[in-house]
């Protein structure tokens, strides 16, 4: 069931908060709306800054419609989400929106264009959730490993060749994981040419994807879904990889080219494919593979007590933008993160519009 509550201000203070100079006039509403909902704890959290700020706080979890969402954000002059989508749809039934914060990592759930287009200001808060991401990843790793837990049949990750794709915040965390469990570590970003980031790490670095794959027992994913990634980890990627690889995908069902994929298992009896966000061809692939493959049955990578609370809690969805004023002044729409790669800041991602020729033009993505 939908839990969608209301709370009235208690009382009406200017306050040190970021995130109020975005919403500066008075009777302001902020809505968390959250398929999976936050820990309780965040939520107590974000309530007591919005409340002490003079605002209204509006809640809506466990929806189960896109309608629910549509008429929450109807008189919202703020939204706090997860990966639940703000469409265009979403963002033109909220006619008073100035803010959309992620709390988490990707924010490819938020239509950026519509955002653009009206001004609208998109947050994200990353590194937050990626322990519990790239724990999942190490755990998929031992669950295929061990033929998902089936006596006499296992064999073991330590001494096998782990391939990182993108060394982000969770790239990292799985780079360091899996070295502690005795992996051999390789990693590929494109936006991190310094060999440095990755020797701290005792991570070798790879200079192209297919490098990467090549040599990889176990792939980890952790590239966002951009224009550019979409599609682009399909057949020729797998097909290359060692004998009895495993590719383990925590980022993105979007990166995947399913068909290309499924062609790939079909041609080589040894590859296994284990994601957190289920195919759209996924019953097919589960029909035709078997035990190569393995989906959860819903995206819970940051699905721990400990990312539910950090994810959105105190000032991690209240962030300080580093650039605010040119940000919130710019008439190009921008989109803020605290992302770091490569020990620079990837603070700033801008969405320039021909109308705003002289704004920012970093389109930096980053890893996720
Ligand atoms: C992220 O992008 O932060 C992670 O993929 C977690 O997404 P979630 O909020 O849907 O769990």
């Amino acid at each position: 069931m939908a839990h969608f509550f209301t709370f009235t201000p208690k009382k009406k203070a200017a306050t040190d908060i970021d995130f109020i100079h975005l919403i500066e006039s008075t009777g302001m509403k902020i809505l968390v709306a959250t398929e999976k909902p936050f820990a309780k704890e965040a939520v107590d959290g974000i309530r007591r800054i919005v409340e002490d700020a003079g605002y209204e706080l509006a809640l809506l979890e466990k929806y189960t419609d896109k309608a629910q969402l549509l008429a929450a954000v109807a008189d919202v002059d703020a939204l706090i989400v997860r990966s639940d989508k703000v469409t265009a749809e979403v963002i033109g039934a909220a006619k008073n929106l100035k803010i959309v914060v992620r709390a988490g990592a990707g924010y490819d759930n938020v239509d950026l264009a519509a955002a653009t287009a009206r001004g609208i200001v998109v947050m994200n808060t990353p590194g937050q959730n990626s322990n519990a991401v790239a724990e999942l990843a190490l755990a998929m790793m031992v669950f295929m490993s061990r033929n998902r837990f089936t006596p006499g049949t296992g064999s073991e990750i330590q001494g096998k060749t782990l391939g990182i794709h993108a060394y982000g915040n969770v790239g990292r965390l799985v780079g360091r994981k899996g070295k502690a469990m005795g992996m051999n570590v390789i990693a590929y970003d494109p936006f991190i040419t310094d060999s440095a980031v990755f020797e701290a790490d005792g991570v070798k670095k790879v200079n192209s994807v297919e490098e990467l794959y090549k040599n990889s027992d176990y792939l980890s994913l952790h590239i966002p879904a951009t224009e550019q990634t979409k599609g682009s980890i399909g057949y020729d990627l797998l097909m290359s990889m060692p004998k009895g690889a495993t590719l383990v995908n925590t980022a993105r069902k979007e990166v995947i080219d399913e068909q290309g994929v499924m062609k790939a298992l079909t041609e080589r009896e040894d590859l296994k494919y284990i994601t957190d966000i289920a195919a759209g061809i996924q019953s097919e692939l589960n029909e035709k593979f078997g035990r190569r493959v393995f989906a959860t049955a819903k995206k819970m990578g940051a699905e721990t007590a400990e990312a539910r609370r950090k994810v959105c809690s105190g000032s991690q969805c209240w962030f300080k933008p580093q650039a605010k004023p040119a940000t919130m002044e710019s008439p190009a729409p921008t989109v803020l993160t605290t992302d770091m790669r490569g020990g620079r800041a990837c603070h700033q991602i801008s969405l320039a519009s021909q109308s705003t020729p002289s704004a920012p033009r970093d389109t930096t993505t980053c890893s996720i």
